[in-house]
C-alpha cells in the first residue's frame, strides 16, 4: 500500500484530503504541530474512515524530528499543507511567516534528498497571481508580487521548488487553490478558524449562528456587477479529490514534467453578495450584513481557468456553491 506523508494533515484542507486518500486506499502519515488545529481531528478523521492515520506532533522547523519520520517510514509521496495562512497576521508578523512557511518547506525538501523520497504535492494559492490582468486565470498568467507576506511565502516556495526540481530531478506538483469553502458531509471535519475569522464563509456561518453581530462586506464600489469583489469558491471535498488525483499522477509516474502547476477552482466567479444570497437561499436564513470600506490588499476579481487540471488530472469540481453553503452551515451547527 502506498504510504503518503501529509503535513498539516489535521488542518482544514489537510483533514479532508487525508479522508480522501484513505478512501482511495493509501496509507497516511500525518505531521502536524497543532498550531492552528486540534488533536481531536485525528479521531474525527478516524471516525469517518475507520482507519487511524499514523500521527506525529512535529514542527517542520525541527529538522531532526522531520528526519526521524523519514527514517522510520518508506514514504511514496508527500502532500505539504503545513503553513501559517492568515493574510492579516502575516502583514503584522512577516518574519514569523517567512521562517515558518519557508524553513518548514526547506527541511521537508532536504529530507526527500537525504532519505531518497520523491513525489511532492505543494499547497499553493491563486494569491501568487495578485490581481491578474484577464479572467479566467490560467497557469500561464504572469505572476505578480502578492499583496501579503503570506502570499509571498507561496510565491517564494514555488520559486524554491523550480530550483529544487532542476537540481534534483524530483517530481513536484503545485496546486494553486482559489477560495476553499464547504465541509465534509458528515459534519465531523470542517474549517475551524482561530479567533475572529479572516475568511468570508466562516464569518458568514458565525453571523448566522449569532456568534458575530453582522457581516462586514468589504466594499461595494468595485467595478463588478453588484460592486462587491469576485472570487472562485471551490468546495474542499473537490480540492481533496484533486490532491488524490495529483499524488496518483506522480506515484504512477504519469507526470509530463518534473514541475507542474494546476489551478484548482470552479471556473466561475461569484461576488460577495452573491455568496451571501446563496448561503441564505441554501439554508433558509437571513444574514445581517453592512457595507464597509474596502479591505487593504484585496483584489477585485479572481476566478480560475481549470481546464489544465481537468485535462491532466482528469479532475472536475462537482459540488455546487449551494451545497458548499449547506455543508458549511451544518458544520457550524455541529460546533
Ligand atoms: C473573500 C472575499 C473579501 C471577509 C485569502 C487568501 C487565499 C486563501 C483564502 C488562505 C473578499 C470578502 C471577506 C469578510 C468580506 N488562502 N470578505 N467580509 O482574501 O480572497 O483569499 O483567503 O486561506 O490565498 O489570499 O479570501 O475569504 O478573506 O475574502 O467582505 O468578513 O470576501 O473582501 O472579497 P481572499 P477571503
Amino acid at each position: 500500500m502506498n504510504k503518503i506523508l501529509v503535513t498539516g494533515g489535521l488542518g482544514y484542507i489537510g483533514s479532508h484530503t487525508v479522508v480522501a486518500l484513505q478512501n482511495a486506499g493509501y496509507e497516511v502519515i500525518i505531521i502536524d504541530d497543532l498550531s492552528n488545529t486540534q488533536l481531536e481531528f485525528l479521531d474525527r478523521i478516524t471516525s469517518i474512515t475507520n482507519i487511524k492515520p499514523t500521527f506525529y506532533e512535529v514542527d517542520l522547523k525541527n529538522q531532526e524530528k522531520v528526519n526521524e519520520i523519514f527514517k522510520a517510514h518508506k514514504i511514496d509521496g508527500i502532500i505539504h499543507f503545513a503553513a501559517h495562512k492568515a493574510v492579516g497576521e502575516s502583514v503584522e508578523k512577516p518574519l514569523m511567516y517567512y521562517r515558518n512557511n519557508l524553513l518548514g518547506l526547506l527541511n521537508l525538501l532536504d529530507a526527500t534528498v537525504d532519505f531518497n523520497a520523491d513525489n511532492v504535492i505543494f499547497s499553493s494559492s491563486c494569491t501568487v497571481y495578485g490581481q491578474a490582468d484577464k479572467m479566467p486565470i490560467d497557469e500561464k498568467t504572469p505572476l505578480k508580487r502578492p499583496e501579503s507576506p503570506y502570499g509571498n511565502t507561496k510565491k517564494m516556495a514555488e520559486e524554491i521548488l523550480e530550483d529544487f526540481t532542476l537540481a534534483t530531478g524530483k517530481n513536484v506538483i503545485c496546486l494553486r487553490y482559489f477560495n476553499p469553502v464547504g465541509a465534509h458531509s458528515s459534519s465531523k471535519i470542517g474549517e475551524l478558524p482561530n479567533g475572529i475569522p479572516n475568511n468570508l464563509i466562516p464569518y458568514v456561518t458565525q453571523t448566522a449562528a449569532g456568534i458575530r453581530e453582522s457581516l462586514a462586506v468589504f466594499g461595494d464600489d468595485y467595478p463588478t456587477k453588484d460592486g462587491t469583489a469576485i472570487r472562485d469558491y471551490i468546495d474542499v471535498n473537490d480540492l481533496a479529490d484533486a490532491h488524490v488525483k495529483a499524488i496518483a499522477r506522480l506515484v504512477e509516474k504519469k507526470n509530463k514534467n518534473k514541475l507542474e502547476f494546476f489551478n484548482l477552482g470552479t471556473g466561475t466567479g461569484s461576488t460577495v453578495l452573491e455568496v451571501v444570497k446563496a448561503f441564505e437561499e441554501a439554508n433558509g436564513l437571513k444574514i445581517n450584513y453592512q457595507i464597509k470600506e474596502r479591505r487593504a490588499g484585496d483584489i477585485v476579481e479572481a476566478y480560475a481557468n481549470n481546464e489544465l487540471a481537468a485535462q491532466e488530472l482528469n479532475w472536475k469540481p462537482t459540488t455546487s456553491l449551494a451545497e458548499s453553503m449547506r455543508t458549511s452551515w451544518q458544520w457550524q451547527q455541529s460546533l
